[in-house]
């Protein structure tokens, strides 16, 4: 098989640029006014040695500026620990996701002692107040200014919270502002911590805990305007395996499908645990969404039937209290997408590369039971819903990238109506788009009718000029509006967030 024509994009990117204005075809809406900034993975090898992973790589950060109807760009490396030190010393010398520095054997003992833990942000961005930070899923948040991508040090937080592995996907509830979260703790008893981070303050506050013995991969997790949901994946690990085992990270976890998956529910108010409901066994990255269901069901329920038939007891009333969480995610059968996503493997390109379902999940909170069903037979990953309007809340549309041709990994851009099913798709031959991040019209009417009013903006490889560009697409027709190119290609990157002029932003 050739190599996979996507390859540009898994190569290392190490000029940083900042360009004033792209070159621009189409028309950039009036409107926006802002600026995307991505985070991704650049440079994949230090000295003779390449990191094995895609999501290994030394993180950079990318800023599209959008005004006047003109795009500005820059790319800069995210000045962390684990660059400075691969720098210095010429080698890898903290261990990701799927790599680890080679130790001597001294090494190797004091690495089971003080493990050195990578600060390589590279996979999303947030705003924490007035500060801007790129996200791992290390709990350690690297500062950047937005303006100028200078790094600006690891954000310190006020609180003895304690966890070593986190979530780069926080939750932010659009009406306060307040940032949801969770620690993964190791030690002799694990735990999970969730947590809420209030605008501008620098204290995490403890929502709850609670113990586990084999902590599960959680890339994400899922929040509804009530409850916080960790998706406990049966891809699970032996935390004292991972301190003394001397394999990265990831391959530690270990797939136990008989396990099925365990949705842990608490009340995001007051930490009350209020469910454990199991369900079959999948895996994910990426949550679309969650909102309360079965309101309307269990409403017209109980008006149908004679009024005080219903027989008095904790049971009736508990379940009118718990009742149903519907929860959205792209999910796959099993965790072979990890193996997948190996750069070697990536690089060659897979025709049998696994593919994500839009699955939905119905959490029956009192009888702690799952039921699923496939909301679209198109394949989508890296979704994102119109967050300000809908996240929690029950919602029509999702977009992300699909698969269209075997072995082209993400091909092309699609939208969802979840409600009925129906796919729009974007694709272009010998380009490959990343994740499609939605801007609102400030204009959008309110209420259902607007959730797809806006503009979805993608950095698209274009592997035939080997270049890169910004599309800016027409969130309800997935029609092109304008696209703006750089002068280089981008390496395939994960997350982004749009920074709008008039404080609107998507996370
Ligand atoms: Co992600």
């Amino acid at each position: 098989m050739p190599p996979a024509p996507y390859r540009a994009g898994l190569t290392s990117q190490t000029q940083e640029l900042r360009i004033p204005e792209l070159p621009v075809e189409g028309t950039v809406p009036d409107w926006l006014r802002g600026t995307l900034i991505r985070n991704g993975p650049a440079r994949f090898e230090v000295g003779e040695r390449s990191y094995n992973h895609w999501f290994d790589g030394l993180a950079m950060l990318h800023a599209f500026t959008l005004g006047e109807g003109s795009v500005g760009y820059a790319n800069r490396f995210l000045e962390t620990g684990a660059r400075r030190e691969a720098q210095e010393a010429g080698r890898i010398r903290r261990s990701e996701f799927g790599t680890d520095p080679c130790y001597s054997l001294f090494g190797r003992v004091m690495a089971v002692f003080r493990p050195p833990v990578t600060d390589n942000a590279n996979i999303n961005v947030v705003k924490l107040g007035d500060t801007f930070a790129a996200l791992t899923e290390t709990p350690l948040p690297i500062r950047f200014d937005p303006e100028t991508l200078e790094t600006l040090g690891v954000v310190e937080f006020e609180d003895d919270l304690k966890g070593t592995i986190t979530t780069a996907h926080p939750h932010r509830d659009p009406s306060t502002g307040t940032l949801y979260s969770y620690l993964t703790h190791f030690s002799r008893k694990s735990s999970y911590h969730l947590y809420r981070l209030e605008p501008g303050r620098s204290n995490r506050e403890r929502i709850a805990s609670i113990e586990v013995d084999r902590p599960a991969y959680m890339h994400s997790f899922a929040m509804t305007g009530r409850h916080l949901i960790l998706a406990e994946f049966p891809l699970v690990v032996n935390p004292t395996e991972l301190l003394t085992s001397g394999v990265p990270f990831i391959r530690n976890y270990r797939w136990e499908p008989e396990r099925g998956t365990r949705f842990q529910v608490w009340d995001r108010a007051t930490g009350e645990h209020l469910a454990s409901c199991t369900g079959p066994a999948l895996f994910a990255f990426h949550h679309i969404n969650a909102f309360v269901g079965g309101t309307r069901e269990r409403a017209s329920a109980v008006r149908a039937g004679p009024p005080n038939t219903e027989p008095e007891g904790v049971e009736t009333n508990s379940r009118r209290e718990k009742g149903e969480v519907v929860l959205d995610l792209a999910g796959y059968e099993d965790a072979s997408i990890i193996d997948a996503l190996y750069l070697d493997p990536l690089r060659r390109g897979q025709p049998e590369m696994p593919l994500a379902t839009p699955w939905r999940l119905r959490l029956d909170l009192d009888r702690e039971t799952v039921s699923r069903e496939v909301l679209s037979d198109q394949n989508i990953e890296l979704p994102r819903v119109n967050e300000r309007r809908v996240s929690g809340r029950p919602y029509r549309y999702v977009w992300g990238t699909g698969n269209r041709v075997p072995g082209h990994f993400t091909d092309e851009l699609v939208k969802i109506d979840v409600r009925t099913g129906v796919v729009r798709s974007w694709y272009a031959e010998g380009c490959f788009p990343g994740e499609p991040v939605f801007v609102g019209r400030p204009d959008a009417p309110p209420g259902p009718e607007g959730e797809d009013h806006g503009v979805l903006l993608s950095v698209v490889l274009d592997a035939r000029s080997e270049s890169s560009f910004l599309l800016i697409l027409d969130a309800a027709t997935l029609e092109e509006e304008a696209r703006a190119t750089v002068p280089h290609a981008l390496p395939l990157g994960f997350h982004g967030q749009y920074y709008g002029q008039d404080g609107a932003g998507s996370k």
